[in-house]
């Protein structure tokens, strides 16, 4: 092979694919006819969600667990339960999908940013602490990458200011945070099933409490404001429909059943590329606390230095190792920028239409200078790239090497 970069027309280090997803069998077929032949398509007269939300539930160690149309809806679910809305703040972080924030605004409240720890990607809970008012209800901590945020901080903050705890677990299926399974560490935890993530459902997502109070609150809520006792048309709150579907439920249930098996083999992989890449100056993994007793692994984040590759941007490195065969992105921008998000803060301010697109005349979040500064220099992989065997890792390597080799 010449050292001619792929990218420049040379030959590329990798021509295989990494592992394809979603990975399914026999198992969603079979689970997905039983739903066919059953005719009972829907939640309210079918059993594979209750029977998913049962093991989800044992799975992450919480009382209970109840699924929902998505994420970003069980993020928004539960800050309409804890009665969150206008005037208050929910303090979040940067340095995640543009989710975290909305389902703030969508409650009428305010999102918060609060930097990040440079090294780990996560929310700083010295910085959260500071930035506490007396407006300030929750605070929402991002297990990004499925890397569990310092949840012994973010408790012990949320207890001394009397402030709720939801995590945003939507990469975090089946992480622990010193033994415990993230989801129930604080009153609510919110897990995404979409297309990319690990568990996979197409779309969906799950809220997780060990309050049976809380519990009852998202139900209604999901449920267009029906309570359990009550009669079809009886509804006592405002609610949605944010309901899934049986088909979701079989398809739920045969993915968390291989799951387990899926985090040991990315677990395995990780560590093998985190020790890889240790022998490369120029590009440092996002650092894994060690009281993270299991990373879930949605994402493999790099911290890129140009000046170990002849100064070249980062963008100019990703298109390089994506040509040698290696597909990478630089992830998230920082959301504090995010000029949808500095409308919706206008918008709530009542200065402008939220869909006059052109408006440049924007109010600001407070900056984030960590934040702003990782996302030039960033360099994500996928859960799915962890997938395969070391020999996939040392390919990645290899194309890193070669990149450097020729940038030297
Ligand atoms: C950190 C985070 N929060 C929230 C969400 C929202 O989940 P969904 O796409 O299921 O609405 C996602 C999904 O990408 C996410 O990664």
């Amino acid at each position: 092979m010449g050292e001619k970069l792929a990218v420049d027309g040379g030959q590329p280090v990798r021509t295989l694919d990494f592992p394809s997803w979603p990975i399914w069998d026999q198992l969603e077929e079979k689970l997905l006819l039983e739903v066919l032949h059953s005719g009972k398509w829907g939640i309210l007269n079918g059993g594979k969600v209750a029977q998913f939300e049962k093991q989800f539930s044992e799975f992450v160690g919480a009382k209970r667990a109840l699924c929902v149309t998505s994420g970003t809806t069980a993020l928004e679910i539960s800050l309409r339960a804890l009665g969150i809305g206008p005037g208050d703040e929910v303090i979040t972080t940067p340095y995640s999908f543009v989710a975290t924030p909305s389902a703030a605004f969508l409650t009428g409240a305010k999102p918060v940013f609060v930097d990040i720890d440079p090294e780990t990607y996560l929310l700083d809970p010295v910085q959260v602490q500071a930035a506490i008012t007396d407006r300030t209800k929750a605070v929402i901590p991002v297990h990004i990458a499925g890397c569990p945020a310092d949840m012994d901080c973010m408790r012990e903050v949320a207890r001394a200011h009397n402030l709720y705890l939801v995590e945003d677990a939507c990469q975090a299926w089946g992480a622990e945070w010193n033994g415990q399974p993230v989801g129930a560490l604080g009153d609510l935890g919110c897990f995404s099933f979409q297309a990319s993530k690990n568990i996979n459902a197409g779309e969906g997502g799950a809220i997780v409490t060990n309050s049976e109070e809380l519990a009852e609150r998202c139900w209604s809520l999901h449920n267009v404001g029906r309570i359990r006792t009550g009669a079809w048309y009886q509804h006592e709150v405002l609610g949605w429909n944010y309901r899934i579907t049986e088909w979701q439920g079989a398809i739920l249930l045969a993915q968390l059943s291989r799951l387990q098996e899926h985090m040991a083999v990315r677990q395995d992989n990780a560590a093998y590329l985190s020790a890889r890449l240790d022998e490369i100056d120029g590009l440092t993994p996002a650092k894994v606390d060690p009281r993270i007793t299991k990373h879930a692994w949605h994402l493999y984040m790099m911290t890129y230095d140009s000046t170990a590759f002849g100064g070249w941007p980062c963008e100019r490195f990703i298109a390089a190792l994506s040509a040698e065969g290696i597909p990478c992105s630089p992830g998230y921008r920082p959301l504090n920028q995010m000029p949808a998000l500095r409308r919706a803060l206008a918008e709530q301010a009542g200065q402008i239409d939220p869909w006059n697109t052109t408006e440049t005349n924007l109010p600001t979040f407070a900056p984030c200078p960590i934040v702003e500064d990782l996302c030039q220099r960033t360099v994500w992989l996928k859960q799915t790239q962890l997938l395969g065997d070391h020999e996939d890792m040392d390919d990645i390597v290899a194309a890193v090497q070669k990149i450097q080799r020729a940038t030297a």
